[in-house]
């Protein structure tokens, strides 16, 4: 029996221009090159320039997107923007990117899940395109996270970096197996008990400012590992498929010592997963979109491979989407 996937038609990022290194740092806060790799992976980020907003990073993401889909601009009639660090409060950074790229048709909306928002972005708007109300989407994660960071404090300031990243989805009837292209399946979970774990300290409502990032770091690690895991096996369990069935493993970017647990925790071996956390930092929403488009750019991922994403940030929201390029 045929039914409705959201296939993948193309993929594009962007990264700004200016490159701070873990050298850098380390001459401005009391840290290391070596600390930092150690830890992390992480040996570089890009950051945003002054007058650089995130809209502006995701509009040269999408329109890489839609230049490599092959599509014009004015065929989207959905616009899922994820990110934590909108340009204003409202209106939502995706109707800005809406009008730079000309498009007048259709909605535009921002979701926030922070680091899994690309993943809840994916997931919403299959669900809007297997459901008919739209046809072709634009799914973009892009953050500023520079902007909410404490320079001063080198436990959370040498983690993050800026950038975008989108993929252009289309609503497509495929024979209903999972050799189908498109998004197979995707599971999402929150549990706002961990709210203080990861969080700004600021926002409209409280406190009139927008804050800082707070990360309690070692929690969020020993939290991450199982509940990537969880939603992985559910994602498996959805498609009677296995680790041994993965073509590319594409995990959100936050840590490498995170991203190998979950991968050796789950059998897929280390090369098959994607690693960009060593030049990108954690870009939070941005991030697997831009390691998708890394691994595209370079020839790893060809169509008809079966990708595994997953994703865990502050909240806690968790959640994984496996997909066939
Ligand atoms: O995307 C959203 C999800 N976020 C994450 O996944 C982040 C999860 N957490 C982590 O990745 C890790 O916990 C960190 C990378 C943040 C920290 O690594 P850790 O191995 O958990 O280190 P720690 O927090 O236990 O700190 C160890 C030591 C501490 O010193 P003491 O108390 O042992 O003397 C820190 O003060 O390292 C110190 N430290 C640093 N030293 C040099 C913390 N940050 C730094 C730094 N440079 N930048």
């Amino acid at each position: 029996m045929s039914v409705m996937r959201s296939v993948v038609l193309g993929c594009g990022s962007y990264l700004p221009g200016q490159v701070v290194t873990n050298a850098e740092l380390a001459r401005r806060i009391d840290t290391s090159d070596e600390w930092i790799v150690q830890r992390t992976g992480i040996h570089e980020r890009h950051i945003a320039a002054e007058g650089e907003f995130t809209s502006h990073l995701a509009i040269k993401a999408a329109q890489a997107a839609l230049d490599h889909a092959g599509v014009e601009a004015g065929s989207i009639d959905l616009i899922v923007l994820a990110t934590a660090t909108p340009d204003n409060t409202f209106p939502a950074t995706s109707v800005m990117v809406q009008a730079g790229l000309g498009i007048t048709g259709g909605a535009a909306f921002d979701l926030h899940a922070v680091c899994s928002g690309f993943v809840f972005g994916l997931a919403s708007a299959d669900n809007f395109l297997r459901g008919g109300a739209f046809k072709r989407a634009l799914v973009i994660g892009a953050e500023t996270f520079s902007r909410i960071l404490d320079w001063n404090d080198r436990t959370t300031c040498v983690l993050f970096g800026d950038g975008a990243g989108a993929v252009v989805l289309e609503a497509q009837e495929q024979p209903g197996t999972t050799a189908d292209r498109g998004i197979l399946t995707s599971h999402l979970r929150s549990d706002g008990r961990h709210k203080s774990k990861l969080y700004v300290d600021g926002g409209p409502s409280s406190t009139q400012t927008v804050g800082h990032l707070r990360m309690e770091g070692r929690e969020v690690f020993k939290h991450a590992v199982a509940m990537i895991t969880d939603v992985i096996e559910d994602a498996f369990a959805a498609t009677g498929t296995s680790a041994s069935d993965i073509t590319w493993f594409v995990p959100h970017q936050a840590n490498k010592r995170i991203i190998d647990a979950s991968a050796n925790k789950l059998g897929i071996p280390p090369e098959k997963v994607v690693i960009t956390v060593d030049r990108h930092g954690n870009t939070s929403a941005a991030s697997i979109p831009l390691a998708l488009t890394a691994a595209v750019a370079d020839g790893r991922i060809k169509r008809g491979d079966l990708i595994l994403l997953e994703a865990m940030g502050g909240g806690f929201t968790w959640g994984s989407a496996l997909l066939r390029w």
